[in-house]
C-alpha cells in the first residue's frame, strides 16, 4: 500500500507541475513545425506499444503547416492523450494517429478502440481530479492539462466516443494567421 500510494502522489506531483507548467505557454510560443513534434511523440511512444498488444496506425501528411506554439506543450497533449488510449485498451487494440490540415486550423487526432467513455462521465472528464481509474493508476488531471495548454493555444478539443467501441480526441490549433 505504502509503494502504491508513493507512486500515487509521485504521479500526482509530476501530473500538478504540468498543470502549472502548462499555464506558462504564453511565454514559449514559436513557430512549430507539428511534423518535428509527432515524430518526437512516435519515438517516445512506439517501443512500449507493441508489448502492450497496440497496434499503431499513423497517418500523417507530409507537410503539415508550422503552427505558432509551444513544440514541448504539444508534445505533452499528444503523450497525455496516448496514455488514455492505452489504458483504455488493458486487452490490447489499435491506437491512431492522425493528423490533417485544412484551410484554417491542423487537426491531431488520437483514436482507439478501448472502452469507450460513458455517457454519464461525457461531461467531466476535463475536470481537474476525475479520473474512473482508482486510486492508484489515475489522478485526473492528464485531461484537465491538455484543456489548458490547447486553449492557451486558442484552439479546441473534440471528443468522440462509443461506450464499449472506442473513443477519439481531437486537438484542433487555429492556423497563424486565423488565430
Ligand atoms: N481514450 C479514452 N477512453 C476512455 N476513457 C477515457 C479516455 N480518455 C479519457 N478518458 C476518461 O477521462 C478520465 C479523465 O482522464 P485524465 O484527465 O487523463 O485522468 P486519468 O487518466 O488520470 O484518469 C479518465 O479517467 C477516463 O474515465
Ligand atoms: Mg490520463
Amino acid at each position: 500500500m505504502a509503494y502504491d500510494e508513493a507512486g500515487r502522489l509521485s504521479r500526482l506531483t509530476g501530473q500538478m507541475l504540468n498543470f502549472y507548467r502548462g499555464s506558462m505557454v504564453e511565454d514559449e510560443m514559436q513557430p512549430t513545425n507539428l511534423n518535428e513534434m509527432l515524430d518526437d511523440v512516435i519515438v517516445l511512444i512506439r517501443d512500449e506499444l507493441p508489448p502492450a498488444g497496440i497496434i499503431l496506425r499513423t497517418d500523417i501528411p507530409q507537410n503539415l503547416p508550422v503552427v505558432t506554439g509551444s513544440r514541448d506543450k504539444l508534445k505533452q497533449v499528444m503523450l497525455n492523450l496516448i496514455a488514455n488510449a492505452r489504458d483504455a485498451m488493458p486487452q490490447g487494440g489499435h491506437l491512431d494517429i492522425i493528423a490533417s490540415a485544412g484551410a484554417a486550423d491542423v487537426r491531431m487526432t488520437v483514436k482507439d478502440d478501448g472502452m469507450g467513455i460513458a455517457r454519464e462521465h461525457r461531461d467531466r472528464i476535463f475536470d481537474a481530479f476525475f479520473t474512473t481509474k482508482g486510486k492508484v493508476s489515475g489522478v485526473g488531471l492528464g485531461l484537465s492539462v491538455c484543456y489548458g495548454i490547447v486553449s492557451q493555444h486558442r484552439g479546441s478539443i473534440d471528443v468522440e466516443s462509443i461506450p464499449g467501441a472506442g473513443s477519439s480526441f481531437t486537438v484542433v490549433l487555429p492556423l497563424p494567421e486565423h488565430s
